[in-house]
């Protein structure tokens, strides 16, 4: 069993991209920590970002209901049937990260697709959103290999 962090569109962009909605820090940066976090625990986690909906449909579709995910779909969050699907599909436990507030932006933003399948959203705290899901992966993931 093991923690994936999948991203999706645009995410490579980070700190780059609008900084005064998704901060300054890099993807690579918040991997970094993010594996750091699940080593510390003894658990192995496996972070990736597309741009491609096929790629990340293809990388849940070989997930199993022992592994976790923790899934910034970015833009597919508004738009992707085929992601909620794969989701339910493999019965992966997932929670859904959100840098942005998507409640506070635009209001097609609002929407999640993937919500619905996951079993919480954490959304607008930066790239805590990211530390408090693997934060929860980890006591997850211990919790039921006991
Ligand atoms: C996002 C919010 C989405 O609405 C947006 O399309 C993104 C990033 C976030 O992390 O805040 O690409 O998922």
């Amino acid at each position: 069993a093991n923690i994936y962090v999948f991203h999706g569109p645009n995410l490579n962009l980070l700190g780059v991209r609008e900084p005064q909605h998704y901060g300054m820090q890099t993807l690579a940066e918040i991997n970094q920590e993010l594996l750091e976090m699940a080593k510390q625990a003894g658990l192995r986690a496996e972070c990736r970002q597309t741009n491609h909906e096929g790629d990340l449909l293809d990388w849940i579709q070989a997930l199993t209901s022992e592994d976790f995910l923790i899934l910034n779909p970015g833009a597919w969050t508004h738009t992707s049937y085929a992601i909620r699907d794969a989701i339910s599909g493999v019965k992966v436990p997932a929670v859904e990260v959100h840098l942005s507030n998507i409640h506070a932006r635009e209001s097609f933003r609002e929407t999640s697709l993937i919500a619905p399948v996951c079993l919480g959203q954490i959304s607008g705290l930066g790239a805590a959103s990211y530390t408090l899901a693997m934060r929860y992966a980890i006591n997850y993931q211990i919790g039921r290999s006991q």
